[in-house]
């Protein structure tokens, strides 16, 4: 029989709270996110919660689910349930992964592994941040049976580019997410106000001073120099931070200079604003695994990606943090799930948060649902233990949501009718 969650995970709040105990987690949303900034820095906060511009594509990433109702239907026997579905070709316990986050070291000491331990924990597929705060051998090796994925931006070098591809195949990932929606990072305002960047403290780029091939970069002379910062307490503040991130012995490493010479490495080969369609067949080149393209909002872009045979879609605008007055991914969706016609997978994610999201994002053609924010929230306030236990939470919400809306299984939920409110 298919494994069920909901009434076994009321049944275990409820009976711990008859002897005063409480989840270690909010399940309120707003409750976890008001908990998590109470543990952040002012930049960490602002990190994670901020978005682009006037932050109007972040709020109605969320608001525009409302613009869909679940019509729940009545006496279907929904006795026996099964939220488990297939996202290529692997089984997974619930239509839901983890989305790729960067610089989860703001959130929590133990970062990524905390989160590929959770994960584990509860078999729901987490996707590996390019910007990662622990490398994705030491993430993979956490994640045992369960899949991972690895997510990619790509660099002005192809041979990096070449080398993340071979690693991420060689730690046993399921596929690789590209992203092209953050050629640039987008007019983050909350950043911007208190002038913080984590990347230039050496945050956010384990995957880099992990690899050879970006040490051989290391060593070529800078093209460009950057300007030495003014000699100021917080200027000392970086290159500490800098150099004690970088692996290897604190004092060598500020001797060397390795610290800083990584963080600028890193800014200059970041990204490849010019890339294009014509890139793409480069990227098969360089890998065999399933490539699913992130950041994809027009149809015309999901069929063109059809047309140069990418496995899979995955429908998102980066949380509302990239362009503001940008449509949200949910609207997206249905238009995208028309052209795709089903042909290959389609991820989504951007604004959901909870089960009856999760429901509506599959019911207007998605595969497979991501979580963000909130499980960044759950790492904040209660490490690997809070996001197991978001992540469970999730499985019995969008089970119940399911069932007593009258569907048995994913397959159901995937037929079940929205109503479409008129604006
Ligand atoms: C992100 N996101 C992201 N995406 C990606 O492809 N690579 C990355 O490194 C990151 N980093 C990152 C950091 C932080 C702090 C956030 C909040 C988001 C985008 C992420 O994968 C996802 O698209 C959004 O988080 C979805 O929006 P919500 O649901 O979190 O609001
Ligand atoms: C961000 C990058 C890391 O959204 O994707 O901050």
């Amino acid at each position: 029989m298919s494994k069920t969650y909901a009434l076994e995970r009321q049944r275990a709040v409820y009976i711990g709270g008859v002897s005063g105990k409480r989840l270690c987690i909010p399940v309120d949303i707003s409750l976890l996110e008001a908990a998590a900034q109470k543990r952040l820095s002012a930049e960490a906060w602002a990190y994670i919660a901020g978005g682009a511009g006037r932050e109007r594509t972040m709020a109605s990433n969320v608001s525009a689910f409302d613009r869909w109702a679940i019509v729940p239907r009545m006496l279907r026997d929904v006795e026996k349930r099964d939220i488990s579905t297939t996202l290529f070709g692997r089984k997974i316990p619930a239509p839901f992964f983890l989305a790729p986050i960067g610089v989860l070291e703001m959130a929590h000491r133990e970062a990524d592994l905390a989160v590929a331990r959770a994960a584990a924990a509860t078999g729901v597929p987490f996707i590996f941040s390019n910007q990662a705060s622990v490398p994705m051998e030491v993430c993979a090796a956490a994640m045992k049976q369960t899949p991972h994925f690895f997510q990619l931006y790509w660099s002005r070098s192809d041979e990096l580019v070449a080398h993340f591809l071979e690693r991420a195949k060689a730690c046993g990932s399921a596929g690789i997410v590209v992203t092209l929606d953050t050629t640039m990072l987008g007019w983050r305002t909350r950043d911007l106000d208190l002038a913080f960047l984590p990347f230039l403290r050496g945050m956010g780029i384990a995957q880099y001073t992990s690899d050879p091939v970006f040490y051989r970069i290391m060593q070529e002379p800078d093209p460009s120099p950057a300007p030495k910062p003014r000699p100021s307490i917080e200027a000392i503040r970086v290159l500490i931070a800098a150099n004690r991130r970088f692996p290897g012995s604190f004092w060598k490493n500020l001797r060397t200079g390795a610290g800083l010479r990584a963080v600028r490495t890193f800014v200059r080969i970041y990204s490849r604003p010019n890339i294009t369609w014509q890139d793409l067949p480069v990227l098969r080149q360089y890998t065999d695994l399933p490539i699913i393209l992130k950041g994809i909002l027009h149809p015309d872009d999901a069929r063109r990606a059809l047309d140069y045979g990418v496995d899979g879609l995955y429908v998102s605008n980066h949380g509302g943090r990239q362009v503001d007055g940008a449509i949200a991914a949910i609207e997206a969706l249905p238009a995208i799930a028309a052209a795709v016609q089903g042909k290959v997978p389609i991820l989504v994610d951007s604004g959901v948060r909870g089960g009856a999201d999760v429901f509506k994002a599959l019911a207007l053609g998605a595969t497979a649902v991501g979580i963000g924010r909130p499980y960044c929230y759950a790492l904040a306030v209660a490490g690997q233990i809070g996001v197991e236990e978001l992540l469970l939470n999730w499985m019995a919400d969008f089970e119940l949501t399911m069932a007593l809306a009258g569907c048995k299984n994913v397959e159901e939920v995937r037929q079940a009718p929205l109503l479409e409110r008129k604006p």
